[in-house]
């Protein structure tokens, strides 16, 4: 059941799709649908005030589950902040503020704390709510946090990273019958949202026919494509001179992404903790997400003069960061507080939970050196 407060606002998203599909002449691109109903200034679901992270939100991220995912970045990062005089890190889409929290206040106690720490957030509501949580955990360090409106303009040494961002990249779908493909966009039916085809233009019929590649589709076969990816990957990666990119998300390399089995696309619902897959359910008030394609963040970011530095499960990028130390340092001694975190690491660790299905990938440029966290699993040959 919603809150009267939600289904006003769920009834003003949904005024504001079905205005904007009606002045497209009834059909707007499934791309276009998601980019509103997650990114409207004051209404999408990430422009507006919901609380989306965390137990008592819709879903939860690898740093609201532990401390312990911040601090095996911030060992990460401190082995790149190192190689520089006044290294910089720049997080892209930090949620809460909580991986900040983490990562810096583990920088600190490690003595490699960046010059300045940036972040990059598209949601007003959320630059606001990481502002307060930087402030009420970590006050001696707010004026080293600056938010950024764009990415940096002038070229800066270090780290960016990004965690469950790229999964929020609005995406295109598409439906292939063999010898046509479809565009599935979105129409009004009786003022209700459902999906409505139409053919796909030459862009998309040729992505598809390389997603395809030799691989035997059903005719049907529905997936999804990020025709943004690599031009925002590029946007928000050009300012870094030297040091490291870390991408961690769910997703696959293509091979697997578009496996004949996985028919219907990857596309992914989230509210109060469900997962379910009607994008047109509480529009303004779910979460939308699609699975990433590395092998399309590989492509973007060799484009953009990276190298690809490892390619890793979260399960191993993590054990290979120590993470059964950082347990140790985070317990403090006490036994409580280390069974805590060892439930905790079960969740980031294990394959069914989300140890196999999120990945960490890291890019290098103008700067080389072997990255810890790769140091135990090398995937890059699946890419
Ligand atoms: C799923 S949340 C992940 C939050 C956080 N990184 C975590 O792991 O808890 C996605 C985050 O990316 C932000 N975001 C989405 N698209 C963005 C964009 N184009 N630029 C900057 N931030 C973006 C969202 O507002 C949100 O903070």
């Amino acid at each position: 059941m919603l809150t009267d407060a939600e289904a006003l606002h769920c009834a003003a998203v949904r005024d504001h799709l079905a205005a904007e599909i009606e002045a497209a002449g009834g059909w707007v691109s499934f791309e276009r649908f998601m980019d509103r109903a997650l990114y409207a200034p004051g209404l999408g679901y990430y422009s507006a005030g919901a609380r989306k992270l965390g137990p008592g939100g819709d879903f939860t991220t690898a740093p609201e589950i532990s401390p312990l995912f911040g601090a095996c970045l911030a060992r990460q990062c401190a082995e790149v902040l190192c190689a520089f005089a006044r290294g910089v890190i720049l997080e892209i889409g930090a949620g809460s503020g909580r991986l900040a929290v983490d990562i810096l206040s583990r920088l600190e106690s490690l003595g490699q704390l960046p010059a300045r720490y940036w972040i990059l957030e598209i949601s007003a509501d959320l630059r606001d709510r990481q502002r307060r949580c930087i402030e009420r955990e970590l006050p001696h360090l707010l004026e080293r946090v600056e938010w950024l409106e764009l990415p940096p303009a002038l070229p800066f040494d270090g780290m960016i990273l990004a965690n469950e961002v790229l999964d929020a990249l609005p995406v295109q779908r598409f439906r292939w019958w063999g010898d046509r493909t479809e565009e599935l966009g979105v129409s009004l039916d009786g003022g209700r949202f459902v999906a409505a085809a139409r053919a796909a233009d030459g862009t998309l019929a040729e992505v598809c026919a390389r997603l395809k590649g030799e691989r035997e589709w059903e005719p049907g076969y529905t997936s999804e494509f990020c025709p943004r990816l690599a031009a925002w990957t590029m946007s928000v990666t050009r300012c870094l001179r030297a040091g490291a990119v870390l991408w961690l998300d769910y997703g696959l390399p293509r091979s697997q992404y578009y496996f004949p089995e996985r028919r219907a696309g990857t596309l992914l619902c989230h509210f109060r903790q469900r997962a379910h897959d009607d994008p047109y359910l509480y529009p303004g008030l779910q979460d939308i997400t699609a699975w990433v394609d590395f092998t399309l963040l590989a492509e973007a970011s060799r484009a953009g003069g990276f190298e690809l530095a490892g390619f890793a499960t979260q399960s191993h990028f993590l054990a290979a960061l120590r993470v059964d130390e950082e347990m140790q340092f985070l317990a403090a001694g006490s036994d409580e507080q280390f069974a805590r975190l060892a439930g905790q690491a079960r969740r980031l660790l294990l394959p069914g939970e989300m140890g196999e299905r999120f990945k960490a990938m890291a890019w290098l440029r103008n700067w080389q050196r072997p990255l810890s966290g790769f140091a135990l699993q090398d995937l890059r040959h699946s890419l």
